[in-house]
């Protein structure tokens, strides 16, 4: 951006362009359009009033946001609800996934418990692309994965405090494999003060569960089995990767 907004000033200066709305080509191929609303530089000022509190604050403009978004999407794995085979086992978790991703679910957290390779990932991560399409950004969690982001964050400058603070206000949160993780202490207590947040502030989560709800310590597993809060589905069948059945719960 830094770039783009001096070879434009250098342009501008040079009587090139005359206009901030112009196109601005950094070779003659590939022509870089520059936003018009904020000219390149990321923000806008808000048309306010003298006297309100966003007067004279600089706001990300659209732009930004729109590319903060596209890098979202392009991060996260490529699964959608139009690739997914819905099926006699699979399409009650399916129409659950779908009503999260429109909105239209009752409870704010949904449970996806299976057996390996039964697409609860897919439909967990087709829900957080469905909601990006409607502007909302939330988060992947792979839990070992965050487990390990966190820990890494101690005596860092964005401390483990921060990055859990950043996870329980979040408000999309995809936690995929819970119960994976190494059942530390710690890793228990991260794990319960996440949830027990999402929990009292019923912010919309969506768990991936491999295997049984059983193996929780007991204050996870009340909350996950909560009627209020949660919709628990459990998708049965063989794994789409293999075909393989694993029995069992
Ligand atoms: N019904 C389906 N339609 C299309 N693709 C599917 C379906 N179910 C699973 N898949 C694909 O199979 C692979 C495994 O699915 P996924 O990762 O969602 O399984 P999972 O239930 O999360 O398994 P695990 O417990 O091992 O993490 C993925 O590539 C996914 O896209
Ligand atoms: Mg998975
Ligand atoms: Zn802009």
């Amino acid at each position: 951006m830094d770039r783009l907004k001096s070879l434009r000033n250098l342009f501008l200066r040079a009587g090139q362009r005359k206009r901030r709305d112009e196109v601005v080509a950094f070779s003659p191929q590939v022509p870089v359009p520059v936003c018009p609303e904020c000219g390149g530089s990321g923000f806008t000022l808000l048309v306010v009033p003298f006297g309100h509190q966003d007067f004279g604050q600089a706001h990300p403009c659209r732009c930004v946001l729109k590319a903060v978004l596209e890098r979202y999407l392009n991060h996260l794995p490529p699964l959608t609800f139009e690739g997914f085979e819905a099926n006699a086992v699979n399409c009650v978790a399916y129409g659950a996934a779908l009503a999260m991703a429109e909105g239209r679910h009752e409870r704010p957290w949904l449970i996806l418990a299976g057996q390996p390779g039964v697409g609860k990932t897919h439909l967990a991560v087709a829900v957080l692309r469905v909601r990006a399409e409607a502007g909302q950004m939330g988060r992947f969690e792979v839990v070992p994965d965050m487990l390990a982001w966190l820990r890494a964050g101690i005596g860092q400058e964005i401390s483990a405090e921060e990055r859990l603070e950043s996870l329980k206000r979040c408000p999309l949160l995809v936690l995929d494999d819970l119960g994976k993780e190494k059942g530390t202490e710690w890793a228990e207590q991260i794990i319960y003060q996440l949830l027990d947040y999402r929990y009292r502030y019923r912010l919309d989560t969506v768990v991936t569960i491999n295997g049984s709800l059983s193996a929780f310590p007991d204050a996870v597993r009340d909350r996950l089995l909560d009627n209020h809060l949660c919709r628990v589905v459990m998708i049965e069948g063989t794994s789409y990767r293999s075909g393989m059945s694993y029995g069992g719960k």
